[in-house]
């Protein structure tokens, strides 16, 4: 039989992003060919979430429409997985006939079986859940697996949550936190290593909880963890490892090692995406945050005492039932004093099944949409500030690849900040590599690298040279 070819897509969070490839990996290794093009695709894997009402209606209006797409092809095939196929579960195979099987978060080992079935005729679904570590054994890379982001990697050390924050979906879509055993993750790491990953990115729901219940119980290696800090020292030993981040982490799970690490490791970027959700202590206390605002100003003193160039950046939920004016003021207040770089923030979303969704009280969605302007009017504010603040300074960009306008590149910094290079400057520049530049300018989005001066222009990589010489 000719292989089949098969397309995903993904919704949600990078956990979502990293299941996907993870998924696109298991049906290289049996046998299918991947394609971008739903067009081109037998198989379509959708892979869902549910953390907002709005991504979890993106799901049944693309149903509806890939009815069509289906019946244009005879033995077409879709998958649907993610976060919202492990709450519907059945359901979505008795409300959606053009659906041919489902699995769940747990469950994406079992794929490539399931569309064997599907083939041959069965409507299966598996969205069983167990803590079961026997997940995270998936096969090597593929030869066929083509990267998205060359150069950087993500690597899942924990998973699943355990704090059921009000709002959140995610303890009952990725169940209870299993953290990996250190060996498997460090085997991982050095294969990634060993083909060119120069960045790596841990992922984990409550990512600095790694490990914290082999820790509590005293058990350091018993479990097969260690703690988190130890865990990023380890990593940081990895030959051709220059970057390590993780995202995303609790502010309740960072210990004296790990705020110590982040000035002590030079691989550890000095980026830290931490939710905050809001500055409000009434209102994070109903969200069962369990920190106050005040908790979260001393921890960001502590890390900038330990890495005083450290970008800090958020995610913020405006509108949560209960909200006063003073709430959102309040949150106002934390943004500007930690200084947030750059933040997500969302208007709240009552999740069924959460606790939230009980709360009365809830806040009028134009006094919602009002409050989420200001917060993303401040951010925009505080972006800009922090980029003009960059310009003249030399930094490092991994190269992803060619930005939207075509004569650009565009990468990432330590600061996790996006810099665009012009492709004329830096011809030599590929991507997954890291280069040089300097910072010539700040926009409200990016910031523009040049090749830093002196420098000989051999190695600055370009030609003319003349963008290099204007400032
Ligand atoms: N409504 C709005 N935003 C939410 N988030 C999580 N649950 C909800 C919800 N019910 C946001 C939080 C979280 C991010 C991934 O999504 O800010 O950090
Ligand atoms: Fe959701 Fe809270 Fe767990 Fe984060 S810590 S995944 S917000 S329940």
């Amino acid at each position: 039989m000719e292989p089949r070819t098969f397309a995903i897509r993904t919704f949600g969070c990078q956990m979502n992003a990293h299941d996907s490839d993870k998924v696109a990996n298991l049906l290289l290794h049996a046998g299918y060919e991947a394609t971008a093009d739903d067009e081109a695709a037998d198989l379509l894997v959708i892979n869902t979430c549910s953390i907002r009402e709005k991504a979890e209606h993106r799901l049944y209006s693309d149903l509806g429409r890939l009815r069509e797409w289906k019946a244009q092809r005879p033995g077409r095939l879709i998958g649907v997985g993610g976060c919202v196929a492990q709450q519907a579960g059945d359901a979505l195979l008795a409300r959606f006939s053009q659906v041919d099987f489902v699995f769940g978060t747990h469950n994406l080992r079992l794929v490539p079986s399931l569309v064997r079935a599907a083939e041959e005729g069965q409507r299966e679904i598996d969205v069983s859940t167990s803590p079961s570590l026997d997940r995270f054994d998936l096969p090597e890379r593929h030869p066929g697996f083509v990267e998205t982001s060359p150069g950087r990697a993500y690597l899942t050390v924990m998973e699943g949550c355990d704090m059921f924050c009000s709002f959140c979906i995610v303890p009952t879509t990725r169940g209870r936190e299993v953290s990996r055993t250190a060996d498997s993750i460090l085997r991982e790491a050095e294969s990634l290593a060993a083909r060119g990953v120069v960045e790596l990115v841990l992922l984990g729901q409550t990512v600095n909880a790694y490990g914290r219940h082999d820790q509590r119980r005293g058990r350091a290696t018993q479990g097969g963890t260690m703690s988190f800090a130890a865990l990023i020292r380890r990593l940081a030993e990895i030959r051709g490892l220059r970057r390590i981040r993780y995202t995303s982490p609790h502010p309740i799970f960072f210990d004296d090692d790990l705020v110590r690490a982040h000035g002590e490791i030079e691989a550890l970027c000095p980026h830290v995406h931490m939710p905050v959700q809001s500055g409000a202590d009434a209102v994070l206390e109903r969200m069962r945050r369990r920190y106050t605002s005040d908790d979260v100003r001393r921890l960001t003193l502590r890390l900038r005492a330990a890495r005083p160039d450290l970008a800090l950046t958020t995610d913020l939920i405006v509108g949560f039932p209960g909200e006063k004016d003073a709430d959102f003021e309040a949150t106002l207040a934390l943004i500007r004093d930690v200084g947030y770089v750059d933040g997500f923030s969302f208007k709240y979303s009552p999740r069924p099944g959460t606790a939230g969704a009980e709360i009365a009280d809830r806040v009028p969605e134009d006094v919602a949409q009002a409050r989420l302007e200001a917060v993303q009017d401040l951010l925009r504010q505080q972006t800009l500030r922090y980029h003009r603040g960059r310009v003249g300074t030399s930094t490092e960009v991994l190269v992803a690849g060619r930005s939207r306008q075509d004569h650009q590149l565009a990468g990432r910094d330590p600061w996790h900040r996006v810099v665009n290079l012009d492709v004329a400057s830096f011809p030599h520049a590929v991507p997954g590599h890291l280069v040089r530049v300097q910072i010539a300018e700040a926009t409200p989005h990016s910031l523009i690298g040049e090749p830093v001066l002196p420098l000989p222009l051999a190695q600055a990589g370009f030609s003319s040279g003349a963008a290099a010489f204007r400032r």
